[in-house]
């Protein structure tokens, strides 16, 4: 059995000993996915000191508006200020502790605190206590009851992160090397620009979060947990603008090109699992409907490069951004077993609305709230909550392809697309920080 035993307090907990990796071994114990010392401990070393993703600028496109969301366990404020920065703000009023805004989004000068109505404005200073006269001093020091700041706040392509430590790596160090896939995603569009426009959906299941941040580049899981949709294709079709059912000759194409393609871990804890377009496929873009939207994409980037912007990539940034199929993908840690996932689609700016339908239409099969995927997967994550309460045996194995994978010279690791090169990377940087 373990030695790892109860502790006196989450600092006591042996981070080294959770994870174990050998030559031809990589295990992670399950304690990492159950124990609630171990959560408190992420929430601090992990979610209280990495890059965090908090919003895509183009929900707060103008001075004054904001949408909350979460570092971890903490309530934000992301908000556009008069000068057009971007401030991430606790929300959580200086007063007693109430969040002082409620909404997802909107747009508002100022955020009035429902408890007893303390008013901050939308950078966050105090403007206003109600009551004031007789209950504090008349030169109280508002300035220095605010609503509190991220320390670091960046952005990289639209994309706003937000860091509770003070000072470390800069947003494009920790991005490091995955920053070409982001970049690849968001080429699709002819100006290099994304629109997250359309609301998120969100589904809310009973599992550790680190299950759908593995899951997002798991290339291994598809023909099992994803097995209804495989069959409706086969019998109806409908995927990818196409209609009608499909051969065998079809299916079988489809699982040898889910055999093509790679996964990569990078040095930060990102990872990516990338299937190849078939070139053809891109020469039929050319000269489909799109025609004109393709050629100026090529007119950018090359007649090579399309088909790396085209390539099917699933992306994870460490800790809580997943970027596939044309959505954001935020994964919120809310207990132990409890995780929500919030997924939004986006368009790209600058191509026909016809194809941003189409794009839409795929998304909806797949991912929405009625579709063939994310339902299936929320509800494997449960599961292997379940199943982790079986804590006689202690750990779970994700050594697959450790043998064949390879590695370059900047730490990025190569493996096959079923390989769990990804859940390693994670699983390292989730060490390295917690350990810190
Ligand atoms: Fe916000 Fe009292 S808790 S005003
Ligand atoms: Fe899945």
């Amino acid at each position: 059995m373990t030695t790892i035993l109860r502790r006196n307090a989450p600092s006591d907990i042996d981070v080294h000993d959770l994870i174990r990796e050998g030559p031809a071994d990589f295990r992670v114990n399950g304690l990492v996915y159950t124990d609630r010392d171990v959560f408190d401990l992420e929430m601090d070393r992990i979610f209280g000191a990495s890059w965090v993703y908090v919003a895509h600028d183009s929900e707060i496109p103008n001075p004054g508006d904001f949408r909350t969301a979460y570092i971890g366990r903490r309530p934000v404020i992301v908000s556009r200020g008069d000068d057009g920065g971007i401030n991430v703000l606790l929300n959580r009023c200086r007063h007693r502790g109430s969040v002082v805004c409620r909404d997802e989004r909107g747009t508002a000068k100022e955020f009035r605190c429902r408890y007893h109505g303390w008013l901050y404005a939308n950078n966050g200073e105090l403007i206003g206590i109600a009551h004031h006269r007789g209950g504090y001093p008349d030169d109280i020091d508002k300035g220095a009851l605010g609503l509190r700041r991220a320390p670091r706040v960046d952005s990289y392509r639209g994309l706003i992160f937000a860091s509770m430590k003070p000072s470390g790596d800069s947003l494009a160090d920790h991005l490091g090397p995955a920053r070409r896939y982001i970049d690849l995603q968001f080429d699709r569009s002819p100006v290099g620009r994304v629109r997250a426009e359309y609301g998120a959906h969100r589904s809310e299941y009973r599992g550790n979060w680190k299950f759908q941040a593995e899951n997002t580049t798991d290339g291994y899981h598809g023909d099992t947990v994803h097995e209804s949709f495989w069959r409706v294709l086969a019998e109806f079709g409908h995927a990818g603008g196409r209609h009608g059912a499909y051969t065998q000759q079809d299916m079988r194409d489809i699982i040898r090109h889910r055999q093509t393609g790679r996964t990569l871990g990078f040095e930060n804890g990102h990872g990516m699992l990338e299937y190849p377009i078939a070139e053809d496929a891109v020469d039929a873009m050319r000269r489909g409907a799109h025609a004109a939207y393709m050629g100026r994409l090529e007119k950018t980037h090359g007649r090579a490069a399309l088909g790396d912007i085209f390539n099917q990539m699933n992306v994870l940034v460490f800790p809580n951004l997943g970027l596939l199929h044309g959505q954001i993908r935020v994964i919120r840690p809310v207990a132990v077993d409890r995780t929500e996932v919030s997924i939004q689609f986006y368009a790209l700016e600058g191509a026909p609305d016809a194809y941003n339908d189409e794009r839409l239409g795929g998304y909806e099969r797949f991912f929405g709230p009625a579709a063939f995927g994310s339902p299936d997967d929320v509800e494997i994550f449960a599961m292997n909550q379940t199943g982790l309460q079986a804590r006689e045996v202690e750990w779970l194995l994700l050594r697959r392809g450790i043998e064949r994978e390879t590695r370059a010279a900047d730490g990025t690791r190569t493996g096959d697309p079923t390989d769990e090169t990804p859940q390693r990377a994670f699983h390292r940087m989730w060490k390295r920080l917690m350990a810190a």
